[in-house]
């Protein structure tokens, strides 16, 4: 029986299909290629070119291929890009996740794990954040994904389906081999934004803020690496398989980082000075987000293998090194 990955083409989509082979699982990529990079799709994995709002297209694999869970990477996830384009989040990530409900309870799949976000929290009341923690978004991007994980409660209420929601920190790192990494366009994350300078594709990195309410006056978040990630999905699917249970995990390190402590081991990775530029704050940033993965780490046994920025940013730097285009050299 295989898995099927929707979003297998992307960032931390295609680093799970990476894991998932290391461990001879059978692998079938679904992505529509609209943010995802066919050269990020394992080779050894099945690839199927579509859309998730495409109900015969879903239908079609379904039935295909033997097919016993999910997971479910397909959405969109640029926070101001949701806000000023807020209908192509309801559209992608909601609409897209209810056809791909509908075709999973009319074709009998019933195990889905799927991407969720510390974007669901907003400004949080607690540090370290907790799964029962107040939810409350600022984002479109976080309501909408806030929103699926709702979908997800009131389906598998009425229907044979049992999900793993996975609330991920800030996503970053490369694949330890170099081929797969982070390439998104344009790209608005600050670690491979840094890498940009040691690159020459940026003469410097803006420090968005440094008046917050934190040890350095700029924003803390808790960085987590891809792979570590990558890793959760698979102990979900073991948990869904074992416990026949939906539930919801945050994954994170639990460690935060100032943006300036981020840009100044950079600069030790690199070698490169990487200057910095103070300017206005963006617009929605919460100024500290740190998880508690305390619950991921009972239930799934989950361990984060990449706890130190260092390592993180080592593995970022490789990939960037040899690609500064992405997938296009
Ligand atoms: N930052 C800068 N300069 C830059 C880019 C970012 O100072 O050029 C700062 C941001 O203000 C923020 C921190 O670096 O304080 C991290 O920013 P990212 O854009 O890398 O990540 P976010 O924390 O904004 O977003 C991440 C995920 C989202 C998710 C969100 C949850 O990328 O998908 O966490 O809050 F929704």
């Amino acid at each position: 029986m295989a898995v099927l990955v929707l979003g297998g083409a992307g960032y931390i989509g295609s680093h799970t299909v990476y894991e998932l082979i290391d461990k001879d699982e059978e692998t079938i990529v679904i992505d529509n290629l609209q943010t995802g990079h066919l050269e990020a799709v394992h080779p050894k994995a099945k690839f199927y070119k579509g859309d998730i709002r495409d109900k015969e297209f879903l239908d079609n694999v379904f039935k295909k291929e033997k097919i016993d869970s999910v997971i479910h990477f397909a959405a969109n996830s640029v926070v101001p890009e949701s806000m000023t384009d807020p209908l192509k989040y309801y559209d992608n990530n909601l609409y897209g996740t209810m056809i791909l409900l509908k075709s999973m309870v009319e074709n009998g799949i019933d195990k889905i794990v799927f991407s969720s976000t510390a974007a669901t929290y907003g400004e949080p009341e607690n540090i370290p954040i907790k799964e029962t923690d107040k939810t409350e978004p600022i984002n479109t991007y976080g309501e909408t994904k806030l929103a699926m994980e709702k979908m997800f409660k009131w389906v598998s209420n009425a229907h044979n389906i049992k999900y793993v929601s996975l609330r991920y920190f800030n996503a970053c790192g490369a694949h330890k081999s170099g081929k797969i990494g982070e390439a998104h366009n344009p790209e608005t994350h600050l670690i491979p934004l840094i890498l940009q300078v040691p690159n020459n594709l940026r003469e410097n990195i803006k420090i968005f803020g440094d008046d917050y309410d934190t040890k350095d006056g700029t924003c803390i978040r808790d960085y987590i690496h891809v792979t570590d990630l990558a890793q959760a999905h698979i102990l979900a699917i073991e948990y869904l398989k074992k416990n026949n249970k939906s539930d919801i995990f945050n994954l994170g390190n639990g460690i935060g980082f100032s943006v300036k402590e981020i840009i100044e081991t950079a600069r030790k990775i690199t070698g490169h000075p990487i200057p910095a530029i103070v300017s206005p704050k963006r617009p929605g940033d919460p100024a500290q987000l740190i998880a508690s993965s305390e619950k991921a780490e009972k239930i799934l046994g989950w361990k984060q293998i990449y706890a130190n920025p260092e390592d993180i940013i080592e593995s970022a730097w490789r990939w960037h090194k040899n690609h500064p285009l992405g997938f296009k050299n």
